[in-house]
């Protein structure tokens, strides 16, 4: 039983650091907002965008768009960066406001292929 707990204590903060990790400049923290937080049907980005997002899920939201404003994109000129994620930025405050529009922000905000195009590195 002891055990048991110490397991599941120890997974929380792996999954704190892991979040903790993320914040500071580096693609490592991009890829990292990209996987917990923008990809796939149900991730935070997409219940934002649907006006699903809960307080929490607002909260993680912002923790990872904070990682972005403060990473350097991989390709892609700064100032397009900082435009794109302060746009998200906005977006994520104002989500917090529980403005009607907001998830409508956001999505605009949070357009993947239009930030993928300039700062995502190409295949080869
Ligand atoms: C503000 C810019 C931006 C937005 C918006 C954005 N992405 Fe990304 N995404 C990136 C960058 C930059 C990379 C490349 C990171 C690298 O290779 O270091 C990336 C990489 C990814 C990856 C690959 C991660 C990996 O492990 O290599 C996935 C998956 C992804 N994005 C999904 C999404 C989805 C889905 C959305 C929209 C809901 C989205 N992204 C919106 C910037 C953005």
């Amino acid at each position: 039983m002891t055990k048991f707990k110490t397991t599941s204590v120890c997974a929380a903060m792996a999954m704190f650091s892991a979040v903790s990790v993320s914040y500071g400049a580096g693609d490592d923290a991009i890829k990292e907002a990209m996987k917990g937080g923008f990809k796939g049907d149900t991730s935070l980005a997409k219940l934002a965008s649907e006006g699903k997002a809960t307080k929490e899920d607002i909260a993680k939201l912002k923790a990872y768009v904070e990682s972005l404003v403060k990473a350097k994109p991989p390709v892609g000129d700064d100032a397009s960066w900082k435009e794109k994620t302060e746009a998200l930025t906005k977006a994520v405050a104002a989500l917090e406001t529980g403005a009607a529009d907001a998830p409508k922000t956001f999505e605009a905000a949070a357009n993947c292929k239009a930030c993928h195009e300039v700062h995502k590195p190409k295949k080869k």
